[in-house]
């Protein structure tokens, strides 16, 4: 019988001169200098020379000859020292004079070379996934992202939480995005739906008195993908009895912590930064601002109200505003061209224009607006924007308040990105508190929660639900990072009559709430303790970690934007004879 594998490539060094090992693993390649041949050996620690020489045995100096790239080889040599060292690659100290070698398996030419940060397209790369997996960088990704969640099972276990299991298939119930839906066999008609989330049954495992509980949870949502977003992710998920938001936020802190110190070797802030939905809105234009640089939004609309200039007028006598940021020395990098394309870029977001005033370094200016107003005017709003010489000021005005917050903070971001003026070492963490508890679906045409039907009220604010239902705030907490919500949660409604008026609030009657959630609001009815919890976004934690742009890179095998796997090319058709079972015929 061969012998085991005695070692991992990079185990050895220097001071391994002389060892008897065996190794197994992939090859790199194959380098034929006639007389020597050289084989780099590479497994999931890194690559070691295996070499070949006049005093190798002629049988293996002949396999050696015919080996190609990605072949899976068993080693068994000794190790020596290299005459020519390769500073390189933590081996290159040394190689591995081969006794004896066997081809496990044979390759194939691969659809493109395992190196690391290759330019192959996203595409092939996830077709052919584990190979693309193989690549060092990559694979690298897979393994610190086991890091975070066994340090996330040993930081919660610590403090006194369970992990527990909750099912898969599940009632369809809403929490905001689309369900994916699993038909039942045995109740033709009859549908699962996969979790969005734990929520209902970690708020259940509160109710059957485990107190503290966490689960390393998947999560299913049918809705159009970003970088930031797939149809199958995973949480950290956790719930906690006889508690307030402070205690969860304080567990969730200790946790970023510790996993920052012991994967990254970075001490993060003791407390961090709070700031409630509205001033984030205000300041930076969204609910999850990047505070790694400045350009906060400032409202000018005081400044114009007796404008004459049409555009700013109109807004503000509609309802709106008329607000802007000031990017510092941005004259001389954003051409007239490039302001033209953002004119256009910022549509997307709901703004008609982009108004703007150069100031250039020699003094002189060009504006879109300035022309329309008044001296006193074009003063108060440089003022405002404490503009300087080699800054631009761009303005957005709209009836919609939302509109202008949320162009002009993304208009922000982009340029923050385009000047590279983000420090990437940063982490600026920060809670977003104080959230409506309700939002008006557009869509829908109704109000919908702004996290999930669960979430409670403010203590205050309780008492507004059945007067002014629309206008408190919940007691809920988002958890952003350098501008990516990375968590959320809230303190849950724990009383069976304030989720009743919840779910009024809602629009829905009471047999509709009670065929929806009829087993929840009865469960309370049996001793149902406070309780609060979170969940963070664990591909986005580990994504922004590792310093990616994409959650598809530290998921081992991500869905691409359609929602499909490449790889095995699914979602896929099934047999007549499984749709016959399951009494589904296609509306085609
Ligand atoms: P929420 O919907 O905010 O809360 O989700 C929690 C965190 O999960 C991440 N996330 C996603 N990551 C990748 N792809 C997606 N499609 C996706 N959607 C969300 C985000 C987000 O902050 N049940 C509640 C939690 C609670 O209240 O305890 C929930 O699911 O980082």
């Amino acid at each position: 019988m061969k012998l085991k594998r005695t070692n991992y490539c990079t185990d050895l060094n220097i001071k391994d001169v002389g060892k008897e090992v065996v190794l197994c693993g992939w090859v790199q390649r194959q380098r034929d200098l006639g007389h020597l041949i050289f084989i780099d050996l590479r497994d999931r620690t890194g690559i070691i020379q295996l070499a070949f020489d006049e005093n190798t045995e002629k049988e293996i100096f002949k396999k050696a000859f015919s080996i190609r790239a990605e072949f899976v080889l068993w080693v068994k040599g000794v190790v020596r020292e290299r005459s020519a060292k390769n500073e390189n690659v933590s081996t290159g100290d040394i190689e591995i004079e081969v006794k004896e070698l066997e081809v496990l398996s044979k390759s194939e030419t691969p659809p493109f070379e395992i190196v690391e940060d290759s330019n192959v397209k996203e595409d092939l790369r996830l077709k052919y996934r584990y190979l693309d997996l193989r690549r060092p960088d990559v694979q690298n990704k897979i393994i610190e992202r086991h890091k975070i969640v066994k340090l996330a099972r040993d930081y919660f276990d610590e403090n006194g939480f369970i992990e527990i299991e909750t099912p898969i298939l599940i009632k369809s119930t809403p929490e905001g995005a689309r369900d994916y839906l699993v038909p039942s066999r045995v109740f033709p008609g009859n549908f699962f739906a996969l979790p969005q989330s734990p929520q209902l049954y970690k708020q259940l495992t509160m109710l059957a008195g485990f107190d503290r509980y966490m689960q390393i949870a998947r999560c299913f949502r049918d809705e159009d993908l970003r970088a930031d977003r797939q149809p199958e992710f995973t949480q950290i998920d956790l719930e906690m009895s006889f508690v307030d938001s402070d205690d969860v936020m304080n567990i969730a802190e200790g946790f970023i912590k510790k996993v920052y110190k012991e994967v990254l070797g970075v001490e993060v802030e003791k407390h961090f930064l709070r700031m409630p939905y509205r001033e984030a809105m205000e300041r930076f234009g969204s609910d999850k601002p990047d505070l790694r640089f400045g350009c906060e939004i400032m409202n000018i609309t005081d400044e114009l109200k007796e404008t004459e200039f049409r555009v700013f007028a109109g807004a503000i006598s509609n309802g709106g505003s008329v607000r802007c940021i000031s990017m510092k020395g941005a004259a001389e990098k954003i051409p007239r061209k490039e302001i033209d394309k953002l004119t256009k870029w910022i549509q997307d977001y709901g703004a008609k224009g982009l108004a703007w005033t150069k100031v250039n370094l020699d003094g002189t200016s060009s504006s879109s607006y300035e022309k329309f107003l008044t001296e006193k005017e074009i003063d108060q709003i440089r003022k405002k924007a404490a503009v300087e010489v080699g800054d631009i000021i761009f303005i957005v005005a709209s009836e919609d308040n939302q509109v202008v917050l949320e162009s002009l903070g993304a208009l922000r971001c982009e340029l923050a990105n385009k000047l590279n003026i983000i420090d990437k070492d940063k982490w600026c963490f920060l809670w977003v508190t104080e959230f409506p508890l309700f939002e008006y679906d557009k869509d829908q045409e109704r109000y919908v929660a702004k996290h999930h039907p669960f979430t409670s009220p403010r203590e205050e604010d309780i008492e507004k639900l059945e007067t002014n239902p629309y206008d408190i705030c919940a007691n809920a907490y988002d958890l952003v990072l350098n501008g990516n919500e990375i968590g959320g949660g809230s303190i849950r409604i724990s009383d069976p009559n304030l989720q009743k008026k919840m779910f009024k609030a809602l629009g829905f009657s009471e047999e509709e709430s009670q065929k929806r959630f009829g087993f929840l609001i009865d469960a309370f009815k049996y001793g149902a303790p406070p309780h609060g919890g979170m969940a963070f976004g664990l591909d986005r934690l580990v994504m922004l970690m590792l310093g990616g742009n994409s959650i598809r890179d530290v998921i081992a095998f991500p869905k691409v934007a359609s929602s499909a796997e490449l790889m095995t090319e699914s979602p896929g058709t099934i047999d007549e004879s499984q749709l016959e079972e399951l009494k589904i015929s296609l509306n085609k």
